[in-house]
């Protein structure tokens, strides 16, 4: 899905997910595991308000798991929230509940002790889109009710769907933003597929794929590629890689368009490995980039 993103539709959407937060008691945030700092929207804090939240590294299954063990540290230090998923697989959804009761029970026990008898909580998934947010409704929901509802200025009904006794999950996910103000944050969105392509410079998205594996995977980067880091120029690269492949046009030239259109396949279909885009270090999480007031970005 595609939205296009101006500072009129973020500041909808930001208005539409704060109002949507009303009703819930337990803000379920959804990233994409292998950059949980680029997926994040650069104001959700500001937007959920010190409700209680619980961070959800989705797409776990992608992502490299050392550094993924990194980032749940790095969470975890701040004092967040965080459960490591794959929303695809029912076992680690299920620990999401958990998770989303444990940081509830403080509020449930004051009920109790109140004599009153608490009604459900509820919990809303919000997040930039790509992350996973249908998939993981859908899950829950045992059915695919999430996607009509996953595009922001188009209302559905709203239902509650039930996670166990106590927690009801929003059917309909709060659609957020990305950041946009760092061309890096970008090129990792788009290997994540999270952008359109056809808006895209694909060689650079491309090549920026390949550089990652330059700095952070080296390695895959001589096995994969027969590459060696420092990589030389995109030309000669794309040249290399598609001489390699077999990959020529009627001319005999090398085919660079299918060359690069390969190489961000192979990253997004995981045939490389599983492969993480960034690292919790040098990275300020209150960082404010992609206020509505400020940017005018496409996703
Ligand atoms: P959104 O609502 O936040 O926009 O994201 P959505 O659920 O549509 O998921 C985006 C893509 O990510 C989908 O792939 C979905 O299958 C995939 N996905 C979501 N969660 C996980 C996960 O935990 N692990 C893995 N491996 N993939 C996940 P798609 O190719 O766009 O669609 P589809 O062909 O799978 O339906």
């Amino acid at each position: 899905m595609v939205i296009q993103w101006y500072p009129g539709h973020m500041a909808k959407a930001k208005k539409e997910v704060i109002a949507q937060l009303k009703p819930v008691d337990i803000v379920f945030e959804l990233v994409d595991a292998r950059l949980p700092f680029s997926s994040r929207n650069p104001m959700l804090d500001e937007i959920i308000n010190n409700k209680p939240s619980l961070l959800i590294l989705n797409k776990v299954d992608m992502a490299d798991k050392a550094i993924t063990k990194k980032w749940l540290a790095f969470f975890q230090e701040q004092n967040k929230k965080c459960v490591l998923i794959n929303s695809k697989d029912d076992k680690t959804i299920a620990t999401v509940v958990r998770e989303a009761q444990l940081i509830l029970e403080p509020k449930l026990s004051k009920l109790r002790a109140k004599g009153v008898n608490p009604r459900s909580l509820r919990a809303m998934v919000v997040g930039i889109p790509n992350v996973g947010k249908s998939t993981f409704i859908n899950r829950f929901a045992k059915k695919n009710i999430a996607k009509t509802g996953n595009t922001p200025g188009v209302t559905k009904a709203q239902q509650w769907i039930k996670l166990n006794s106590m927690i009801d999950l929003l059917d309909t996910p709060g659609i957020l933003w990305p950041k946009f103000n760092d061309p890096e944050i970008g090129y990792k969105l788009a290997l994540s597929g999270a952008i359109k392509d056809t808006i895209l410079d694909l060689e650079a998205v491309a090549y920026f794929g390949l550089t990652i594996l330059a700095n952070m995977y080296p390695t895959l980067l001589a096995k994969h590629y027969q590459l060696t880091s420092p990589l030389g120029s995109t030309e000669s690269v794309f040249m290399e890689i598609g001489k390699a492949k077999g990959f020529f046009a009627k001319d005999g030239a090398v085919d660079l368009e299918r060359t690069v259109s390969k190489v961000i396949n192979e990253f997004r279909n995981l045939q490389i490995g599983t492969i993480s885009l960034e690292m919790p270090t040098n990275i300020n999480l209150t960082s404010n980039a992609g206020d509505p007031n400020e940017n005018n970005s496409t996703t």
